[in-house]
C-alpha cells in the first residue's frame, strides 16, 4: 500500500492514522484498505500491516496476548472494546485509560487517529527481545 495516492480520496472518506513515537502518518480511503489477515479488518494492527509499520502481534491478532498494546490518543471512530479485549488488557504493562489492543480496535469511520506504541511491554522483557519500533517491509 502506497502512501502517495491520497489525492484521489473522496472528501469525507479520508482516514489518517499517526503512529507514535515514530510520528509516521499514513492515509487511505475508508473502506478501501485490503485486509492483511492480522487482527480484525480495519483494526490498528491491520492498518499497520498494510503500511509496513511495526506493531508486534505474537498471537496473530486473535486477542490472546498483549504485544499489540497501544494507547489511543486521538480518534473518535474507534470501536468500543469488548469484554475479551478488556480482560486481556488487564494483563498489559503500562495499562492506561486509553489502552487498546491494536488487533481489536477497529476504525469505524473516516477521520484522524493517533496511537502510541509503548516503548516496551511485558512480552519484550520476558522474551528478552530487543526494542523494535522500526518499520518492517
Ligand atoms: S496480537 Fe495478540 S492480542 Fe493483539
Amino acid at each position: 500500500m502506497s502512501e502517495a495516492n491520497t489525492k484521489n480520496i473522496p472528501p469525507g472518506k479520508l482516514v489518517r492514522v499517526t503512529f507514535l513515537p515514530e510520528g509516521r502518518t499514513v492515509e487511505f480511503e475508508f473502506g478501501a484498505l485490503p485486509y492483511e489477515h492480522h487482527g480484525k479488518p480495519m483494526s490498528i494492527l491491520d492498518v499497520a500491516q498494510n503500511f509496513g509499520v511495526f506493531l508486534d502481534h505474537a498471537c496473530g491478532g486473535v486477542c490472546a496476548c498483549t504485544t499489540c498494546h497501544v494507547w489511543a490518543k486521538e480518534g473518535e471512530g474507534l470501536s468500543e472494546a469488548g469484554d475479551d479485549e478488556l480482560d486481556r488488557l488487564d494483563m498489559a504493562a503500562d495499562q492506561q485509560l486509553n489502552s487498546r489492543l491494536g488487533c481489536q480496535a477497529v476504525i469505524t469511520k473516516p477521520g484522524n487517529y493517533v496511537v502510541e506504541i509503548p516503548k516496551w511491554n511485558r512480552n519484550y522483557v520476558s522474551e528478552g527481545r530487543p526494542l523494535a519500533l522500526t518499520e518492517q517491509k
